[in-house]
Formats: C-alpha cells, structure tokens, sequence
C-alpha cells in the first residue's frame, strides 16, 4: 500500500497537535443528544412498514435505483414524491436530490453565472461555500444574521456590477443572489427574514434559503418559510430529509422553470445514480406518517425546546448557550481541549453530546452541541443541564 505523501501527514500531524483530528466515532447506548432525528422518525418502525408497501405497490421492484436520474434511475415514485413535495410546502415544484450536500452543490455551482454575485451568511454550510467555488460568480460573505451588513453589502455589489441602486430596470443581466439558512446548523439561530425579503424585493436580489434544519418541523411539518407565509417572496429552498424526517436525501423547492433548468444543469443531480427507490419511498412514507401522527412529535419537540431554555434560566447558564428556539443548542466552551474534556465528561455520565471544534467553527468559539428531539424526557434534559453546570462550578 502507499505511504501517505509527506505534506499530507503534516497536515493530519497539525490536526493531532492542536486537537482537532477527526475520527469516525463507534455507536454507543447513551441518552441522544446529538443526532438530527429531532422528531424521533429515523426510528419510527410504522415507516419501515409503510415505505414496504409503497416500494410492492409502486412501479417495477428494483433494489438500487440502475442508474442517474435522466437515465433508467427515475422509479416511478419519484413524480409522485415530488409533486407531493411540491403540494406540502407550498411551491410550484420541487426537484429531489440525492443529499443536501448534493443539492447545494448542484444549485450553487450551476444558477449564479459569470457576471453575477452570491452574498452569504459568514456562518452558512459548508455544502453551499463548496457549491460557489465550484461556480463562476463572484461572492461576498455577510456578517451573521447581520442586516446592516447585508445591506452595505449589497449596495457595494449594485455599485460593482454597475447595477441601478433602486428597483429600476437593469441595463445588463447581472444577478444578485443572497444566500442564509431558517435554522443555522452549528448556531441554532435564524435569521430575521421579512425584513431580508424586504431588501430582496427592494433591490432585485433573489433569496435562497436552506430549511434543512426546520424541514418537517415549523408550520405544521413544513418549514420556516411557509409558517411564516414568505414562500411567493424566495427564488429557491432546500430542504432536506436526512433531518427530523428521518430519512435520506434533499430537494429544491422553486418554479418549474428553476427545475427545468437544475435537470439540464446541475451536475450533481446528472452525474450520479439516484437514490434508491427504498429511500425515494421511504420520504413518501415519513410525510404520510408527519401528515396523520406528526403532531404529537412536533407538540413533543417544541416543548421539550421550551423546558430546555427554561432550564437554562434557572440554572443561570443563558449567557454560555447561545440564544435559541429551535432543535439547536450550543454551549460555547473556548478551545478545543476543553470541550473536549466536557464532552468527555457527559458522554462518560451516559449522554451524546458532541464538541464542535475548530476549524468547524471559529477558533475560540468551540461549543458543545444539544440537539434536542420529541423523545428526549424532561428529566433527561433537567438532568444533562445540572451536569454541565457543576461541571462548570
Ligand atoms: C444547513 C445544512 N444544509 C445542508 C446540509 C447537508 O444535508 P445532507 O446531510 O442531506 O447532505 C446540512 C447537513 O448537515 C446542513 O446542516
């Protein structure tokens, strides 16, 4: 076998030494404080059963999918779940994807053209950062959740293609597109949107916006944009069903041209074997089980997020978590060492709960990452928050 190149074992040597080498961690029985199933689906046997029979009674049984999706890998179920998808979140249409990596690199690397400008959160995915490198616009990071910031930048990117400032008609085809998330997977947080929408309408910039952490959840198992009736105003959303639906794979929410365009385009979808029908059928089968027994799981979630945060409170440790009301919750603990050592420590008392280290996130602002879920009892959570805070003392 080849001996790893010398510049690669100093890179892996310099993870080792300030902390950071990652490893592929084993599966142990631990209270779960970590993993995205926030709905408690991925472990929902009623949509093993159900994604069975919607494979017997749907189309040709094949195991994998045979091939991309313009070849022989588009099963049957695939118009049904999109036109599903399409119905659910309220969008003209909706393209299914084999990952939200995958969605975000095909949309990032095909739609923003030479001659255009992608604006982005600081904080966004890195799925989306690889997307816009692979593409030929220019991009521009905004600060985070910061609509000042985003509002400057946006002047200076009319100012730089030389675009009128106001919503007049433009003089040449340059496009702005502003790039932000409904949930921020490693904050928590969400961005104030309206007043984004505003600037948007205002300006000509079209909005994307990533809901792969509020899929399934708000507005009734739909998503952020829809509870908040902002769909008519966002160019594309991604959503993703890896997450509270407790599946496998993403899709792109926008108009039927949009789609059009993504089939033709985005390499992603073209290039590579679709997912397989079991999967295709499985999201169909964990929206049928959100639409008729969801709402216990949700009601489930919501107020376990609530009992979390009251927690915090009483125990005075809001000023360490960052401010949330999603599924999300960190605890910023500087350095990777000694997240480290308290991750250590809760995992050893019996919870998942994972360090998030630099260079995940920025130097300094390591933290610990709660994902909270419908299961979660209230005890276990009174219980995991008690053991961050002697541990703190
Ligand atoms: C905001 C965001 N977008 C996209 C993705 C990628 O989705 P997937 O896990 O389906 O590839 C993630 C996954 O962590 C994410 O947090």
């Amino acid at each position: 076998m080849g001996k790893l190149p010398a510049k690669l074992e100093s890179k892996l040597a310099e993870r080792s030494a300030n902390q950071s080498l990652r490893s592929l961690p084993e599966e142990a029985d631990r209270v779960d404080f970590s993993s995205n199933d926030y709905l408690g689906l991925a472990r929902e046997r009623a949509i093993g059963k159900k994604t069975k029979d919607l494979l017997l009674l749907d189309g040709e049984w094949r195991r994998g999918a045979s091939g991309s999706r313009l070849l022989s890998g588009n099963h049957a179920l695939y118009p049904k779940l999109e036109s599903f998808l399409a119905k659910h979140h309220n969008s003209e249409a909706a393209l299914v994807f084999n990952s939200g990596y995958d969605a975000n690199v095909g949309f990032f690397s095909s739609v923003p053209q030479r001659g255009d400008m992608v604006l982005y959160d600081e904080l966004i995915h890195a799925s989306i950062r690889d997307g816009i490198k692979m593409g030929n616009a220019k991009s521009y990071k905004f600060a985070h959740n910061d609509l000042e910031d985003l509002r400057t930048k946006v002047e200076k990117s009319l100012r730089a293609l030389c675009l009128p400032t106001g919503r007049q008609s433009r003089s040449n085809d340059s496009e702005i597109y502003i790039v932000t998330e409904s949930v921020f997977s490693m904050d928590g947080d969400s961005p104030d949107l309206k007043p984004m929408v505003q600037i948007c309408r205002d300006k000509g910039c079209h909005l994307i916006i990533d809901e792969a952490h509020a899929t399934g959840i708000y507005g009734d198992g739909r998503d952020l944009v829809c509870k908040m009736g902002l769909k008519d105003e966002i160019f594309a959303r991604i959503i993703t069903f890896g997450k509270a639906m407790g599946g496998h794979g993403a899709a792109i929410l926008g108009s039927e041209d949009l789609k059009t365009y993504l089939i033709n385009f985005a390499r992603s979808l073209i290039y590579t074997t679709a997912l397989s029908p079991h999967s295709v059928a499985g999201i169909l089968a964990s929206y049928h089980f959100l639409e008729s027994n969801g709402k216990d799981h949700i009601i489930g979630l919501l107020n376990n997020i609530e009992h979390f945060n009251a927690q915090i409170r009483e125990l005075g440790l809001e000023k360490n978590f960052i401010e949330s009301n999603s599924a999300i919750h960190c605890l910023i603990v500087p350095g990777n060492q000694q997240v480290k050592s308290l991750a250590g420590h809760l995992q050893q008392a019996g919870y998942n709960v994972k360090p998030i280290l630099s260079p995940t996130v920025k130097g300094g602002e390591e933290r610990l990452r709660f994902c909270l879920h419908a299961f979660n009892t209230r005890e276990e959570i009174t219980s995991i928050l008690k053991e961050v805070k002697n541990y703190l003392n």
